[in-house]
């Protein structure tokens, strides 16, 4: 067998693990989320979710990957083949390879809307308004609104359009994808984090300290951190808002992905796990509550008061992003570079996140297959290049993949990792894998709270998910939608042939 890749230092490794939570959902998601659910109560299922899911699963994700990548094994269908020794293990594994490739195909797509946005600002070719029409979001919002229809052509039936520049754009974030992956672990992806996660860091706290001081005669930005964060009490008996907590906690962390997995196997047999998953997650927390929470809105409710910026907030993530925070710089000096150092920020934590949720799949070729990385890379980005098409061109393609992968199917492959590392396996052998050369101990009432606590909650949701949620899902339908869910299973079944033969290979070779 070919020797892995490792990591090549600690703070290689916590930069590219902070890399791969801190993205898009801690600066667009966290703030629609918090306050589309109820702003400062949306914190407490917040911070229970963080303590009781996400804390004690990011462990049992860094323990199951680095127990896999010591044995030669860096995705789901073959280290779940390892811990539970059933047919079955192998094809709930495909899920860690299937999650993260289909957010994979739009994520990449978003992402490359903010290296275009991001030299449009530059370059100062976002539309122009007069300052006379702040206050009045409407009308003040409105050219950011049409160049956002015209960029990524959404507007268009039955097919979107998107402008040239946005596919130029999509081609050379594929290409920068590439060039990172493709020069491995420890040469690609742990450099890149190194110089982007201390750059993405700066920006933010640049773009913090810009935006808190702001005050015109509409609001200010301490206006809207109240409306963020003041709790609305009633809002707590809410189970849509528990709901919404957990899942975002979910994304953020990029747990139940796979990709943490993944990072995770490609760490030494005793090095530090415990220390090194609470620190990139503490990191990644920094850049979404505080960081996060202090830009877009703050920014949206100084500049068109309290109430257009809740308006603001309702109306999504990406009319947050990319129509909102472009017309507010547009009027503030040096605003060229403020939109500038927004959507670099935003691209710089995209792509430490999109590396790491298309490593699973090359991960997957190269350990089960013998691939070399360079054909691994191309053959899955030539695949992802294809599907990334879905949601360019299909309208609704991309919530319907974004409610599938990106928060059905993580708590439900969230709840098998942890029944399969914490029950199917032996519990002392995983807590004792957990702790095997941790810088600190773990406190043994994880041990419960990882046996007991996180399954049930896991539970719990994926019971309230299936029920609630799912029925009115289902009954959305139109062409696209079912052209969509077509690609969606034909991509799951080839993915369960792959991890078919590659049990055969397997077979065969230890004969
Ligand atoms: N964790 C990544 C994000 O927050 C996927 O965008």
């Amino acid at each position: 067998m070919a020797q892995r890749e490792h990591w090549g230092s600690r703070i290689g490794l916590i930069l590219a693990m902070a890399g791969n939570a801190v993205g898009l959902g801690n600066f667009l998601r966290f703030p629609t989320q918090a306050a589309q659910n109820g702003g400062g109560v949306f914190m407490i299922p917040y911070m229970i979710s963080l303590l009781l899911i996400a804390i004690p699963l990011m462990w049992v994700e860094w323990g199951i990957g680095r127990y896999g990548g010591v044995r030669g094994h860096g995705t789901t269908p073959a280290i779940f083949g390892l811990l539970w020794r059933n047919p079955l293990a192998r094809y709930i594994g495909v899920l860690g390879l299937f999650v993260p490739f289909v957010v994979a195909c739009y994520y990449v797509y978003i992402e490359s809307w903010t290296l275009g946005y991001a030299l449009f600002a530059l370059f100062g070719k976002l539309p122009q308004v007069a300052a006379e029409s702040a206050g009045s979001s409407e009308a003040y919002l409105k050219p950011f609104k049409d160049f956002l229809l015209q960029y990524t052509g959404m507007g268009t039936q039955p097919f979107y359009h998107p402008s040239l520049a946005a596919y130029f754009f999509f081609l050379v974030t594929m290409f920068l994808n590439y060039l990172i992956l493709v020069r491995g672990i420890s040469g690609g992806i742990e450099k890149f984090a190194k110089l982007a996660m201390p750059i993405l860091f700066g920006l933010a706290i640049i773009l913090m300290m810009r935006v808190i001081t702001l005050e015109t005669p509409y609001g200010s930005a301490v206006q809207g951190l109240n409306f963020l964060w003041e709790p609305k009490w009633h809002e707590l008996g809410n189970p849509k808002v528990w709901l919404a907590a957990a899942g975002q906690v979910f994304f953020t962390l990029s747990l139940g992905f796979g990709a943490i997995i993944t990072y995770a196997s490609y760490l030494k047999r005793n090095d530090d796990l415990t220390l090194s998953a609470l620190t990139a997650s503490s990191l990644n927390e920094f850049a979404e509550v505080v960081l996060g929470g202090s830009i877009a809105i703050p920014a949206a409710a100084a500049f068109f008061g309290v109430a257009a910026a809740q308006i603001i907030a309702a109306s999504g993530a990406f009319n947050l992003a990319f129509v909102s925070l472009p017309a507010i710089f547009a009027n503030l000096p040096a605003g060229h570079l403020l939109g500038f150092f927004w959507f670099i920020l935003l691209f710089f934590a995209g792509i430490t996140s999109s590396v790491a949720i298309t490593q699973p799949v090359i991960a997957f070729l190269e350990d089960e297959f013998g691939l070399s990385r360079k054909k691994a890379v191309t053959l899955t980005m030539l695949i992802l290049f294809a599907l990334a098409h879905l949601p360019i061109l299909l309208p609704k393609a991309l919530d319907e993949m974004d409610f599938w992968a990106g928060t059905f199917l993580v708590v439900v492959f969230a709840l098998c990792e942890v029944v399969i590392f914490f029950w199917a396996f032996d519990p002392s052998a995983a807590w004792r894998e957990i702790n095997r050369g941790g810088f600190i101990k773990l406190p043994r009432i994880f041990f419960f709270i990882m046996r007991y606590v996180t399954p049930f909650f896991l539970a719990l949701i994926m019971g309230w998910w299936f029920f609630q949620e799912l029925p009115g899902y289902l009954r959305e339908t139109s062409p696209t939608i079912w052209i969509t869910r077509g690609a969606l299973v034909a991509i799951f079944l080839a993915l369960c042939g792959l991890v078919y033969l590659s049990g055969k290979k397997e077979k065969a070779h230890e004969r």
